[in-house]
């Protein structure tokens, strides 16, 4: 008889791994953290700052720290593939890290401490583990599937506003979509009483929203590296999230929206990005 080999599939990873995994990205939080702070306080001496695009800036910083998550990582984990907003994508694609050394990099650049290092490892289209710190106020959010979300190690719940006219919702902004664009849906959401607010920062305006500090964060266009660990964590806090993996989100970015779950649904229907489960 004949026989077909059949290649088998990775298999999926024990939660050993997953936990060696999340051990790895909690470390790597720490040291970057304290890498990103380093460049923070020599801001006006020593950092060069570069455009990659208009109002898209590249600090010595950056590079920095994407070079010690990824040959950390590299040697950690040398079967894991990654994804990072300086270096971009290599290796294998059903496990990899994605990683943004410095989210909020404009204010980064100007001394405003409101930036972050983003982590987050995703297995088969999935994410399992995502990280997020903010060196400048000492504060570090964590999310593993199935296992909840923390800031500094104590659990965090999104909020339980239902009203529009208390709601506060922060809609990020980049010169990737029309302003055109931009104003009409913000206009939208402020006429349904609600506060919009811009921060600069995706990832943590996605931690806020799993923190209960915004009610919802949403973005027209935003890349993988801004916000899968941010969404993992609003997800593990009782949040609703859009399908941001969907269409090819990983390697071309997509809309992103994260929400509490009493505007969550007037809210996707007036910006017109579909939550996860409709
Ligand atoms: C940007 C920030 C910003 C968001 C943009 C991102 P960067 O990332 O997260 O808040 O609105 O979409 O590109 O450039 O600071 O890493």
């Amino acid at each position: 008889m004949n026989s077909v080999a059949v290649q088998p599939k990775a298999s999926r990873m024990s939660e050993a791994e997953l936990d060696r995994r999340a051990d790895v990205c909690r470390q790597l939080l720490l040291s970057s953290g304290n890498m990103a702070m380093q460049g923070y306080s020599q801001i006006d001496a020593a950092q060069p700052v570069e455009m990659k695009g208009p109002q898209d800036f590249l600090t010595e910083t950056d590079g920095k720290v994407e070079h010690h998550i990824r040959t950390t990582l590299a040697a950690v984990f040398p079967e894991d593939g990654f994804l990072g907003e300086e270096t971009g994508g290599s290796g294998g694609s059903d496990r990899m890290w994605v990683v943004d050394p410095i989210d909020g990099t404009a204010n980064f650049m100007r001394g405003i401490p409101h930036f972050c290092v983003s982590i987050a490892f995703v297995q088969d289209g999935r994410s399992e583990i995502g990280g997020i710190a903010n060196p400048a106020i000492g504060e570090v959010y964590f999310a593993r599937r199935g296992h909840g979300a923390t800031r500094n190690g104590a659990a965090i719940r999104v909020s339980r506003t239902q009203a529009f006219d208390r709601a506060s919702v922060e809609f990020g902004w980049s010169p990737r979509i029309p302003n055109r664009d931009y104003l009409d849906k913000v206009a939208l959401v402020w006429s349904l009483g609600a506060n919009v607010r811009r921060s600069g920062s995706g990832a943590l305006g996605l931690a806020y929203v799993a923190d209960g500090r915004s009610d919802a964060y949403a973005e027209l266009h935003i890349n993988a590296w801004d916000c899968l660990a941010g969404l993992l964590l609003v997800e593990e806090a009782g949040g609703r999230v859009n399908r941001f993996l969907d269409g090819g989100g990983m390697a071309k970015g997509n809309p992103v929206l994260a929400a509490a779950p009493g505007v969550a649904a007037r809210l996707s229907q007036v910006i017109g990005v579909p939550l996860d489960d409709e």
